[in-house]
């Protein structure tokens, strides 16, 4: 069986110590590099959109096994949480399978192997086959997601011009689940975060309908995470209930930056949005210094109520206390 039910806190030995996992021909390498956390003094939400790397739109690396395994352990058990296509998008699910299967063929064409005739894509990590011709538009999102390691949502837009959820597949949400959330917009389904309404929400709209299909954009962004000490990688990963649980008295080793990087590509035939996200762990103690003081130095600019939203009460006086333990001057 797969590593799924192994035990988080063996995570970090598996970043570090573990071999790379390699197929007969290929060798998996550590994930994309994510964006440095920057250590801005002045908190702002940020749009901070750059144009996409569009070489590394979909990445594998050498954690596809472990997630891969989670991921089908979440559509088996947990599939209309973690699932949802309105009936609208199936033509946009399809479009973004097609250009799923056509990406992975051509930049990990050793791992992905199509056969175009009878329109299969075998995938020679997990041995598994699919078959993605239009016979199986009712479940190519879902095919799309069990082939990515990047969870991929469809956006729309409805009859007020507003782009909407109009399907996802989100296995590794935070603090919301897709079956609750499908058809919401996208300022509805922002509408937890403070200042979003406030400081971002006309700039993403207006991003969203600008965006061409020669445009494609990706950013990033962060949340902070606690695990329990006993806490196993899909509990990590799949986090409807949000971030932190109030009782705990994290370590270092406890304390997650959980990075997204997300990416928007307008799909030419459909004319939806395709939006990705690949999540990232990296403990509180894998951070090199600089980016563990720039870190400090955002979280000490955050309002009283943005803290709140983020964990801090939970975990902010323990970050601090890390880094004077490492001399570490905020
Ligand atoms: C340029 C586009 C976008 C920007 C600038 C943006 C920004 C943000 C920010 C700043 C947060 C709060 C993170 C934190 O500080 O903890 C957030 C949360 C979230 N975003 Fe976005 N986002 C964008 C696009 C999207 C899209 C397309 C979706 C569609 C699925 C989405 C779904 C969410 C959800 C579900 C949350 C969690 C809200 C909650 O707390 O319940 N975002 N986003």
């Amino acid at each position: 069986m797969l590593y799924y039910s192994r035990r988080h806190h063996d995570q970090k030995e598996d970043k570090q110590h573990a071999p790379t996992i390699t197929t007969t021909t290929t060798t998996l390498s550590p994930p994309y590099p994510t964006q440095p956390i920057r250590g801005r003094e002045r908190y702002r939400v940020m749009m901070d959109i750059r144009r996409l790397d569009v070489a590394n739109w979909l990445t594998v690396d050498q954690n596809y096994l472990a997630e891969h395994a989670i991921r089908s352990q979440l559509l088996a058990q947990e599939k209309s949480k973690v699932l949802q296509c309105l009936p609208e998008s199936l033509d946009g699910c399809y479009e973004a399978l097609e250009e799923v299967v056509d990406f992975l063929n051509h930049r990990f064409g050793q791992v992905f192997v199509t056969t175009g005739e009878k329109q299969t894509i075998h995938n020679t990590i997990t041995g598994e086959t699919f078959s993605y011709g239009p016979e199986n538009k009712a479940n190519a999102l879902e095919v799309a997601v069990r082939l990515t390691m990047e969870d991929l949502s469809i956006l729309m837009t409805n009859e007020d011009g507003e782009y909407y959820l109009a399907a996802s597949a989100s296995l590794f949400p935070v603090g919301w689940t897709v079956d609750e959330r499908i058809g919401w917009t996208i300022a509805r389904l922002h509408s937890p975060v403070p200042l979003w309404q406030q400081q971002v929400a006309n700039s993403v709209s207006k991003f969203l309908s600008r965006l061409t299909t020669t445009s494609p954009m990706e950013r990033s962004n962060y949340f902070v995470e606690v695990r329990r000490p006993d806490e196993n990688l899909l509990e990590t990963l799949y986090r409807p209930q949000g971030l932190s649980e109030e009782a705990l008295d994290p370590t270092a080793h406890e304390i997650i930056i959980r990075r997204e990087r997300q990416t928007f590509r307008r799909l030419p035939r459909t004319g939806a949005i395709l939006f990705g996200v690949k999540t990232v762990l990296t403990t509180l103690d894998e951070l090199p210094d600089a980016e563990l003081r720039n870190f400090a130095r955002e979280m000490k600019s955050w309002p009283e109520y943005v803290g709140e939203y983020k964990g801090y009460p939970v975990w902010g006086k323990k970050v601090l206390e890390y880094c004077s333990l490492k001399n570490i001057e905020v």
